[in-house]
């Protein structure tokens, strides 16, 4: 039965307290979504979190809690998003098995997100040769290998949105690949089994990367380059003050470069003010505007926003059990649409048998 009502999900790898970057890309848009469509989830993602974590699995349970704090504080709502664990809906893992045989090992080598994330670990990839009809594999032998599991994610991450048949996600610019290959997989499926599933669509925000604090192109925890939303006042103020600007501006009077600088941009996206912004700017590049000026700006305006986050957090944060029930029930919602949409998968795959 396809299903034209919006059902929007999402969700977080528990790996580390979320940062502006989430903010910005992905919880803006959650807000706004739960307000408006027929259903909302919201998914924390153990089970991939362990694709790249599987030796650690006492960070990943930590942050369980970590990221539903989050959530909570900027404002996604258990009432109206339904909250709830990966690995606490079997479902999803079983679908995925099924999915895996929709995908060539090919394609997932080529997915940009998977590759770059590889890149990142510093993970070895080996690749299988055709020379004159001999298969030859050459590999990366100072690397450890890629965890198949973490390779076959993108698969998993279909199964995570499509056992909920939602059809809006709302992730960043990097999850795009993913998507993707979600719709190549929904294609497959249908022409093989029936239509069972329809489209899903991703809802990019205003802003769906943000430059780290460093100047690199994305705020990410491995890079160290991250305002966390627990961040305290204090911190906020230190993170700014070491913001990247522009190396050349050294003393006041020198005419500045906004472009690829931190500050600048940061503040074309939180500023509420934007006509004061567009002066500054004219003013930096002209000679005679300091960075200090600019960064305290900065400073009073991050902290104005993630105070009230940050408040709401802590007082959270003193009854987990309050916010372990509230995953529990919504585990307990999900599953029911989970086994639902299983029912259906299984007949149309005629693997439906008593
Ligand atoms: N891969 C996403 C991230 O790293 C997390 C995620 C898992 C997700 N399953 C999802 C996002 C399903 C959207 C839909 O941020």
């Amino acid at each position: 039965m396809k299903n034209n009502a919006v059902i929007t999900l999402t969700g977080d790898r528990p790996t580390g307290r979320l940062h502006l970057g989430h903010y910005v890309g992905s919880l803006t848009e959650r807000i706004k979504l739960q307000a408006t469509a027929e259903q909302a989830f919201y998914m924390i993602a153990d089970v991939q979190a362990l694709t790249d974590n599987a030796d650690n699995p006492d960070k990943v349970r930590n942050n369980v809690l970590e990221v539903a704090l989050d959530n909570l504080a900027v404002g996604v709502d258990p009432t109206k998003t339904t909250m709830y664990i990966q690995s606490l809906v079997p479902e999803i893992a079983e679908l995925t098995i099924f999915f895996l045989n929709l995908v060539t090992v090919n394609r997932l080598l080529q997915n940009p997100t998977v590759k770059t994330e590889i890149l990142q670990k510093g993970w070895g990839l080996s690749e299988i040769k055709e020379t004159n009809g001999i298969l030859e594999k050459t590999e990366n032998i100072n690397k450890p290998g890629v965890p198949a599991g973490f390779l076959t994610y993108p698969i998993s991450q279909a199964a995570d949105i499509l056992i909920m048949k939602s059809n809006i996600i709302p992730v960043g610019e990097d999850q795009k690949p993913i998507i993707e290959l979600t719709n190549e997989i929904i294609d497959t499926f249908n022409r093989y089994y029936g239509e069972v599933f329809s489209k899903v669509k991703i809802q990019l925000s205003e802003t769906p990367r943000l430059v780290g604090t460093d100047g690199n192109a994305k705020m990410s925890k491995s890079l160290g380059n991250c305002i966390y939303l627990a961040d305290s006042n204090e911190i906020i103020e230190e993170k700014v003050m070491a913001m990247y600007t522009d190396p050349n501006h050294i003393r006041v009077e020198d005419p500045g470069n906004i472009e690829g600088n931190v500050v600048f941009t940061y503040l074309d996206i939180f500023d509420p003010n934007k006509p004061e912004v567009l002066e500054l700017k004219a003013q930096y590049q002209k000679g005679g505007l300091g960075d200090v000026v600019l960064k305290k700006r900065l400073v009073g305006i991050l902290q104005e926003l993630i105070t009230p986050i940050r408040e709401k957090r802590e007082r959270l944060a003193q009854d987990p059990r309050m916010i372990m029930d509230i995953l529990k029930d919504g585990t307990a919602t999900a599953r029911k649409t989970a086994q639902a949409t299983l029912a259906e998968v299984r007949q149309a795959m005629k693997i439906d048998y008593f």
